[in-house]
C-alpha cells in the first residue's frame, strides 16, 4: 500500500506533495515524510497521519522546486518516525519512498553492513536506498543507472522515486507490482501512485509498466527504459477524471458521500449497456471473449474482501439464471493451493483498485495454466485491466473512504449485467422473463434512492446498539452476501465484532451466542427462501435475541416478529443485493460516527492491499 508523490519543476514542491499525500491518505497513515532538495536534501517524516506531518514542519524552511513525498502503511518495522519515508542512504546524498516489499532485503542487508553501512531502520526500504548509493559509488554511475542495476538485484514489489543531493534537477521512478503514474504539465512533472494527486494540474499522463524506470528531468523529455536497459516509448493518455469526484462535496465523510452517490454510479456502471428498446445486453470490454465464455466449463472468480463478496453475487447469478457452474475464491488463498485450472475455464478477477497484489498473483497463476481472464475494475489504467484478458470497468468514479460501498453495488451491477448476457447467449431465460429482469434492472438508481431515504429508522437503530460488542447478520440466498458485507462494513469501520452467516446455518454454532443482549440483523425480503427465514428470526426469538430485520415494503410477517424493521422497496430476488446492502451500509456508518470511530480511514486498514 503506501502513497507516493514527487513532483520537479518551477513551482515550490512543498505544497503540491502535502496536498498529494492527502488525496493518497486512503492507502496507507500511519506515518508519512517529505525530501525537499533546495541547495541540501532534508527529510522530514513524522509517525501518524499527514496532517501531523504538517504540524511537524510547521515554522521550517520548506523551499524547494524538487521533492519526495510518502504516506505509509507499515509492513517492514512498526509504524514510526525512524521507520518513516522517505529513507535517506548514508551520506544522506540520496531520498528514496518505496511502496511494497523487498523480499530480499535481509541477504541485502548483510551484505551491505559487511560492507560498512549502518542501518537506522528496519525496512526493507532503506536497504534499497543504501544498495543505490553502494551500486553508485562503486560503479561511478549517474543514478539512473544505480537504480536500474540495484532493481535487478531485487526481488519483490516496489514503485519508487529517488531523488538525489548531487542531481537537483532528477527524479528517477520505477515499478514493479505496485502502481505509478507520471503527470507531464507545462515544463514540469508529478509522480504519483494513483492520478488523484495529479488531476488538477494536468490531464497529461503515463502508467508506468512494469520493470519500467523513468529518468525524469526538469526541462528535459520524459525516458524510459525498462531494468533490462531496453528503451520504452512512454504513451501519453488522457485522464478523464474531474477533480470534485475527490472532494467531500458538502458531506460529512467520504464514505457517506460514497454511499449517497450509489444511484449515480449505478447508473453509471449500466450506461451504453442495457438497450430496452432492442432488449438486450452488451458489454463491449468483453466482447472478443463471449464465445470463451460460452464455452467455458466453469467460471471462477477471484478477488478479496468486499469485492468477494460481490463475487458471491456473481456465482448465484451466474448459476441461477445463465446456468454456468461457478466457484467463488479468495485470492490469496487459491494462488497458494495448487488449484486445477483447465483452459477451458474462464476467471474473472474482481477488484475495485485494480491493485491487490493477491488478486493478481492469483489472475498470472491461472493466466500461466492457459484459462482466459476476465478483469471487472474500477480503477482505470490500474493493473489488473492491463494484465487481464479483457474486462470491463465498473465506472462507479472514485473511491475515496476506505469501507468499500459505492463500488461494491457497481460491482455487483456489472456481474448481473454480464450474467444476463450470457443467459442472453445460452438461452437459459425466455425472451419476456429477460425483459422482465432489465426493465426492473434499469429501475434500481431510483430504487437506491428511495431506499436512502431510511435514515432516521437507521440512526434510531444505531444510537439503540452503538455500544454492543458483537452483531450477528444472517441472510441465505442473494441475502448471505449481503449479510457477510453487512458484518464486513460494521467491524471495520465500528470496531464491533460483527459475523455474516448464512441463515439457516446458524443453529450450528453461531445460536449459543444468541442472549436478549446480541443483534441480530436478518435480511428477510419476500422472494426465494422467505418462509425458511421467518423461521430463523423465530429461532432467534425464541432464545431471546434482538431482530433488526431488512424486509420488503409493505411486509406483515416478519414485523410482527422483528424488534426493528427496514424496509426496503419490492424488486426481483437476483437485484435485491443492490437494495439490501444499502441500510447495511448506512448502519455501520451511523454506529461508527456515535462511537468516535474515523470512518473514512479506519485503523490499520488500507483501501488499496499492494502486499500479500
Ligand atoms: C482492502 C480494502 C477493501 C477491499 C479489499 C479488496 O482490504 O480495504 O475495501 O474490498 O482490499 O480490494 P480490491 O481493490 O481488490 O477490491
Amino acid at each position: 500500500m503506501c502513497g507516493i508523490v514527487a513532483y520537479v519543476g518551477p513551482k515550490q514542491a512543498y505544497p503540491i506533495l502535502i496536498n498529494g499525500l492527502k488525496r493518497l491518505e486512503y492507502r496507507g497513515y500511519d506515518s508519512a515524510g517529505v525530501a525537499l532538495l533546495d541547495s541540501f536534501l532534508s527529510v522530514y517524516k513524522t509517525k501518524g497521519k499527514v496532517s501531523e506531518l504538517e504540524l511537524f514542519v510547521k515554522g521550517l524552511n520548506l523551499s524547494g522546486t524538487i521533492g519526495i513525498a510518502h504516506t505509509r502503511w507499515a509492513t517492514h518495522g512498526e509504524p514510526n518516525q525512524v521507520n518513516a519515508h522517505p529513507h535517506y542512504s548514508q551520506s544522506k546524498k540520496i531520498a528514496l519512498i518505496h511502496n511494497g516489499i523487498i523480499e530480499n532485503y535481509a541477504p541485502l542487508r548483510k551484505e551491505l553492513e559487511s560492507r560498512g553501512y549502518f542501518f537506522k531502520s528496519s525496512t526493507d526500504t532503506e536497504v534499497l536506498t543504501n544498495l543505490i548509493e553502494d551500486i553508485q559509488i562503486n560503479e561511478k554511475v549517474d543514478l539512473f543507472e544505480a537504480v536500474r542495476v540495484a532493481l535487478n538485484q531485487v526481488t519483490g514489489a516496489y514503485a519508487i522515486v529517488v531523488m538525489s543531493e548531487n542531481d537537483p534537477d532528477t527524479l528517477i521512478a520505477a515499478r514493479k507490482g505496485s502502481p505509478l503514474v507520471i503527470g507531464i504539465g507545462k515544463d514540469e512533472y508529478y509522480v504519483a501512485s494513483d492520478a488523484t494527486p495529479i488531476i488538477e494540474y494536468t490531464k497529461n499522463v503515463v502508467y508506468l509498466d512494469e520493470e519500467e524506470v523513468a529518468l525524469i528531468r526538469r526541462d528535459s523529455e520524459l525516458k524510459i527504459k525498462n531494468i533490462r536497459n531496453q528503451d520504452k516509448t512512454p504513451y501519453v493518455q488522457k485522464l478523464e477524471m474531474n477533480l470534485n469526484v475527490l472532494e467531500k462535496g458538502g458531506f460529512e465523510h467520504f464514505m457517506l458521500k460514497e454511499i449517497y452517490e450509489q444511484p449515480c454510479s449505478i447508473r453509471d456502471s449500466m450506461r451504453g449497456r442495457i438497450h430496452l428498446e432492442l432488449g438486450t445486453v452488451t458489454l463491449g470490454g468483453i466482447i472478443e471473449y463471449e464465445q470463451k465464455l460460452l464455452n467455458a466449463n466453469r467460471i471462477i472468480i477471484i478477488a478479496c474482501g468486499t469485492s468477494w463478496h460481490a463475487g458471491l453475487v456473481g456465482e448465484y447469478l451466474f448459476e441461477d439464471i445463465a446456468r454456468i457452474p461457478v466457484e467463488v475464491e479468495y485470492a490469496s488463498e487459491f494462488r497458494y493451493r495448487n488449484p486445477v485450472i483447465y483452459e477451458k475455464d474462464v476467471v474473472i478477477a474482481i477488484s475495485q483498485s485494480g491493485e491487490t497484489a493477491d488478486t493478481l498473483a492469483a489472475i498470472e497463476l491461472a493466466k500461466s495454466k492457459g484459462a482466459t481472464i476476465l478483469g471487472i475494475c474500477n480503477v482505470v489504467g490500474s493493473s489488473i485491466p492491463r494484465i487481464t484478458h479483457a474486462g470491463t470497468y465498473t465506472h462507479a468514479g472514485p473511491e475515496i473512504g476506505v469501507a468499500s460501498t459505492k463500488a461494491f453495488t457497481a460491482q455487483v451491477t456489472v456481474l448481473t449485467l454480464m450474467a444476463l448476457r450470457m443467459a442472453q447467449l445460452r438461452g437459459t431465460l425466455s425472451r419476456s422473463r429477460f425483459m422482465q429482469i432489465i426493465t426492473e434492472l434499469d429501475l434500481i438508481p431510483e430504487k437506491v434512492k428511495e431506499t436512502l431515504k431510511v435514515s432516521k429508522r437507521v440512526i434510531e437503530i444505531a444510537e439503540k446498539f452503538k455500544d454492543v460488542r458483537n452483531f450477528l447478520y444472517l441472510g441465505r440466498g442473494y441475502n448471505f452476501p449481503v449479510a457477510l458485507e453487512g458484518a464486513l462494513k460494521l467491524k471495520e469501520i465500528s470496531y464491533i465484532h460483527a459475523e455474516g452467516y448464512p441463515a439457516a446455518e446458524m443453529k450450528h454454532g453461531p445460536i449459543a451466542l444468541i442472549d436478549e443482549q446480541m443483534p441480530v440483523v436478518v435480511i428477510a425480503t419476500n422472494k426465494g427462501t422467505y418462509d425458511k427465514v421467518l423461521s430463523n428470526i423465530q429461532e432467534v426469538k425464541a432464545r431471546k435475541g434482538i431482530v433488526i430485520a431488512i424486509v420488503t415494503e409493505g411486509d406483515r410477517e416478519v414485523k410482527r416478529l422483528a424488534d426493528y424493521v427496514i424496509e426496503i422497496p419490492e424488486t426481483e430476488e437476483m437485484l435485491v443485493p443492490l437494495l439490501a446492502t444499502i441500510p447495511l451500509q448506512k448502519l455501520a456508518y451511523h454506529i461508527a460516527v456515535l462511537r468516535g470511530c474515523n470512518v473514512d480511514q479506519p485503523r490499520n486498514l488500507a483501501k488499496s492491499v499492494t502486499v500479500e
